[in-house]
């Protein structure tokens, strides 16, 4: 029998995280899970194990230095392997230009670009001498577009697709596969919406967490030879 695969999921106390940890865990994967609240990561680990997987919280702040070190080489201690990371926390702040803050830039720039980019670069040394891995980054459609009042956190979505393009012409040589996975619209806590369907006046329309979660399994359970490169998703509903 093949020897069971771990992913690391950051962001994974809540929202779209949350369900794919969720889901790595019941396909049977290690999942070592990642975000600042370990409250929250307690409960997803234990869900996990209820569901019968196996789980290792490594709670910590990834604007941190030193965080991205730590969380990778715990999970290697805890689960003996790596095979999967998942780049997905994240934040959003939503502002006319002109009504910018001051640390709206390294706020967003610190956990949605440089914090996926230290990730990376602690991950990549383990890859290589396994021999491999994946690593998917959790952009966004505004990774594409311009959005209005969203210009920051568009930039930094436009900066890690960027990244994403870069990591892959660099680390394919070492079978070190890398893709860009892009939702629209989501329930989750982003940019202090609610998850709550019943109480979500956008349920109706919007996508969920686990309509991303399908797709980053999809990537990280292709063929050998396959190497997606990004996935767009689009709510299948554009009036709103
Ligand atoms: N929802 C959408 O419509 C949408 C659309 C496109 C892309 N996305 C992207 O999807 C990703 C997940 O967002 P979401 O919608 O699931 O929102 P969410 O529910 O707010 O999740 C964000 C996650 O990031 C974690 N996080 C925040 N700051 C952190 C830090 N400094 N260190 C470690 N973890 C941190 C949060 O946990 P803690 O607070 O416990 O640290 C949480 O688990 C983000 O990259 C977001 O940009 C979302």
């Amino acid at each position: 029998m093949a020897e069971q695969r771990a992913v690391l999921v950051t962001g994974a106390s809540s929202g779209i995280g949350r369900v794919i940890a969720l889901r790595f865990g019941a396909a049977g994967w290690k999942v070592a899970i990642n975000a600042r609240r370990q409250a929250r990561l307690n409960e997803v680990a234990k869900a996990i194990t209820v569901a019968g997987g196996e789980a290792f919280v490594a709670p910590d702040n990834l604007t941190e230095f030193g965080a991205h070190e730590r969380v990778v080489n715990d999970t290697l201690e805890h689960l003996g392997r790596l095979d999967v990371l998942v780049n997905n926390a994240g934040m959003g702040r939503f502002e006319a230009v002109e009504a910018v803050q001051d640390d709206s830039y390294d706020d967003q720039f610190k956990l949605n670009v440089w914090a996926p980019l230290a990730m990376v670069r602690a991950v990549v040394p383990h890859f290589k001498q396994a021999g491999g891995g994946q690593i998917i980054n959790i952009g966004s459609i505004v990774g594409y577009v311009g959005i209005a009042e969203g210009s920051v956190y568009s930039a930094s979505k436009w900066a890690l697709r960027g990244l994403n393009e870069c990591w892959r012409e660099e680390l394919y040589p070492h079978n070190i596969k890398v893709a860009y996975v892009a939702p629209g619209f989501v329930l989750s806590e982003f940019n202090g919406r609610t998850e709550a369907p019943a109480s979500n006046p956008d349920a109706s329309w919007a996508m969920v967490p686990d309509d991303v979660a399908h797709a980053v399994l999809c990537i990280a359970t292709q063929g050998p030879n396959s190497d997606i490169r990004e996935i767009v998703l689009q709510v299948r509903d554009r009036s709103p």
